[in-house]
């Protein structure tokens, strides 16, 4: 992006004077691994050159100033203000950040600032973590607190957690955090162990599809999900003890599932163990440039997603569905918390071209809907570009 364009927006808003910095954090896609992170499990995502720019510049004064070229919402909001929550506005993002900040003890400054995006809103790419992190590394720059990175990346899930509401895991903040050009992140969600995996496939890229179907009512269902893992674990203590749901391998959980005597609580648990196997065996596959085998667990993981989670709906299905037909797909699945926004599909470079001639329109006739697809390319981490 030309950040020369935002710099020009951002004096026009608060003025001409010293040189504003410029941050980015990019969005994220997750290979496989999904609703596994609150439960201590294993995820596989990678950061993606989508993502969220901020232009930042200290204003002398005892007030924050938020505006961005994605919605018309502006802020400016005094110092004794900050902890208020502001309707379900997207400043509250970089709100909780703030919070967290002062919650921590760091002498804040005022700072005025524009943020500008090009992650698709509702997508499911991350959009939320991108905004947390590129305010969290810009005021930490910005105010030299020596906060490490893994911190930066808690902040961002407790703003998310405690501000917002919604109570993500850490996958989607460490993602944007620690991205690696041309790498997946193989994470233990619950020591934050980490291994890069390449994922330069060659002949293959990884193709976002989008089915433009807003998430609607993500977050109440997401946190619903959330309790209804940790009814499950409740349940499934009564074999042994566990810390996560992940503690336990999936020929334990099928010969012992019963114990859970509520069968959409059973179905949850059965996907989150599963899939976590899925994960390793995910990562065996990469390794050793299995992309067969790979594929394979993407579609499992999918399925498992749909019918045990039950969190794909009828555009994410078709999307996918219509995705395995065409030759050349090795796998597809749902990406990010479900409910809408986008799947993933690791394809022949040969066959880009016709998984969009045969999905797009097959997509349509059957949601009323236009998708759109993106080649993802694997990029970097939040930091400081300007
Ligand atoms: C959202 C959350 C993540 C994770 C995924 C599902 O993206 O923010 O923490 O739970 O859903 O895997």
């Amino acid at each position: 992006m030309e950040t020369a364009a935002l710099k020009k927006e951002f004096v026009k808003l608060y003025g001409a004077g010293e040189e504003p910095a410029v941050y980015f954090a990019p969005g994220r896609v997750n290979i496989i691994g999904e609703h596994t992170d609150y439960n201590g499990g294993y995820v596989l995502p990678c950061a993606i050159s989508f993502g969220t720019y901020l232009v930042i510049r200290p204003n002398g004064e005892k007030r924050m100033r938020f505006a961005t070229s994605n919605f018309k919402y502006k802020a400016d909001v005094a110092f004794a203000e900050l902890s208020g929550k502001q309707g379900s506005e997207w400043v509250n993002y970089p709100l909780g950040v703030i919070d967290q900040f002062v919650k921590q003890g760091v002498e804040i400054k005022g700072f005025d600032m524009y943020f500008s995006g090009d992650i698709p809103n509702g997508a499911g790419l991350s959009s939320s973590a991108s905004i947390e992190l590129v305010t969290a590394v810009a005021l930490d720059d910005q105010l030299r607190t020596g906060i490490s990175r893994i911190e930066l990346i808690k902040i961002g899930r407790a703003a998310e957690n405690q501000f917002v509401g919604m109570n993500c895991g850490i996958m989607d903040q460490f993602a944007v955090g620690m991205g690696k050009a041309s790498s997946a992140i193989f994470l233990n969600c619950r020591t934050l162990d980490y291994e890069l995996v390449p994922v330069e496939m060659e002949g293959y890229s990884i193709v976002i599809m989008n089915t433009n179907k807003r998430r609607e009512l993500a977050d109440s269902k997401y946190n619903e999900r959330v309790k209804e893992c940790a009814s499950a674990l409740e349940s499934l203590r009564a074999i042994r003890p566990l810390a996560d749901l992940s503690d336990m391998e999936t020929n334990e959980f099928l010969a012992n599932e019963n114990v859970i005597a509520d069968k959409t609580v059973r179905n949850r648990a059965r996907h989150v163990i599963s899939e976590n196997g899925r994960v390793l065996d995910a990562v065996a596959a990469m390794k050793n440039g299995d992309l067969a085998t790979m594929g394979k667990l993407m579609n499992a993981s999918h399925e498992s997603l749909r019918i045990d989670y039950a969190v794909t709906g009828k555009e994410l299905d078709a999307i996918v569905h219509e995705a395995w037909k065409v030759e050349g797909v090795v796998g597809a699945r749902m990406t990010g918390a479900g409910f809408g926004g986008c799947a993933v599909a690791i394809v022949n470079n040969d066959s880009i071209d016709e998984l969009i001639a045969c999905v797009g329109p097959a997509y349509h006739a059957t949601t009323g809907l236009s998708a759109d697809f993106y080649v993802a390319t694997v990029g970097n981490g939040a930091g400081r570009i300007e």
